[in-house]
């Protein structure tokens, strides 16, 4: 465990628990425990609800455990990734009829302030970036910058970081690794600068830092893997919440719920419908539920998310 305090903010854990109504009993996975802040409010909020809670990271849950610990045998604490969610529920029974499901996407603010795990652009901070720790599997921030190839690089920038100079941040990123190899954020940082001026704002630097964070854990597939996997674990009735801080993350988990509550998704031109002609379930959220200004500035952290919910038939 790292030397660091678990202290990460549930974000917009008002309305995650009144949407997810563990009232209602039964077992919700959070497959995104983190320090266990979410999960803690669901417990707390049902004395008949049970929490799966899954976390790629070990240190989140060797956190959680000490969180949650109170709550004995209503968790279950499970290390890896939720795109294996279907392959993770063959092995445990508690997950094959879920009340509800979350996903608060991303890093916690633990891993952000845990400088070896190399998501912050403080100085000196190894460039790791991969969520499941430092020891575990996988190619690191580092590797990629060193390794891949310039269209891949421009591609990463663009996609992820919306950087609109994505071609000439990718050039100076090869340029410089033919010299020195790019280990620490001190070492991108600098490409940043020669490329975008020494006026290079913290944002700037954090939106960049991300993309390079999403392509190392490959966090958009993993999302969409996610969403179908855990959808066929919900009970009827069972509900799906998911926060994302990122806008294409957001764009996923919209168009899933959207295509989910569609009756007909065959193609126009297709005379007689032949997919499953009847909607999945209904979406709870007509707009992306936002935190309020209270709630920014209390958690800045808070400041990008957007959660939305859907209900399965
Ligand atoms: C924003 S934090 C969750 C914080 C948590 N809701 C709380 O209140 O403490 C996101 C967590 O999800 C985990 N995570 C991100 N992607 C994951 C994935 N693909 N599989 C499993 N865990 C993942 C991260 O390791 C991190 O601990």
């Amino acid at each position: 465990m790292a030397a660091v305090e678990f202290a990460h903010d549930p974000v917009l854990a008002d309305k995650v628990v009144e949407l997810l109504a563990p009232d209602r009993g039964g077992t919700f996975l959070d497959g995104t425990l983190g320090g266990g802040g979410h999960a803690e409010r669901i417990l707390a909020a049902a004395p008949g609800a049970r929490v799966v809670g899954l976390d790629q990271d070990p240190d989140a849950l060797t956190a959680a455990r000490r969180r949650l610990g109170v709550r004995g045998d209503r968790v279950v604490f499970v290390n890896g990734n939720f795109r294996d969610t279907a392959r993770i529920a063959t092995d445990l029974k508690e997950i094959d009829d879920l009340a509800g499901a979350l996903l608060d996407l991303g890093v916690s603010s633990f891993q952000i302030d845990s400088e070896a795990r190399g998501f912050s652009f403080r100085r000196g901070t190894p460039l790791n970036m991969r969520m499941g720790g430092t020891t575990g599997g996988g190619r690191t921030a580092a590797d990629i910058l060193n390794a891949a190839s310039e269209q891949q690089l421009g591609k990463l920038f663009r996609e992820y970081g919306e950087e609109r100079r994505w071609r000439a941040v990718a050039r100076e990123i090869i340029r410089r690794r033919q010299t020195t190899p790019f280990r620490t954020a001190d070492d991108l940082v600098a490409a940043f600068t020669t490329v975008l001026g020494p006026g290079i704002d913290a944002r700037t630097k954090a939106r960049l830092f991300q993309a390079l964070r999403i392509e190392v854990n490959d966090e958009m597939t993993a999302l969409q893997e996610a969403l179908t996997s855990i959808r066929g674990l919900l009970s009827p009735q069972g509900r799906f919440v998911v926060i994302s801080y990122h806008s294409l993350e957001d764009r996923i988990v919209k168009n899933a719920f959207r295509e989910w509550s569609r009756d007909c998704i065959c193609p126009p031109e297709l005379p007689v419908c032949r997919c499953r002609g009847a909607a999945l379930g209904r979406v709870l959220t007509r707009k992306p539920v936002r935190p309020d200004e209270a709630e920014i500035s209390r958690n800045p952290r808070a400041r990008s998310a957007r959660l939305r919910a859907w209900e399965k038939s």
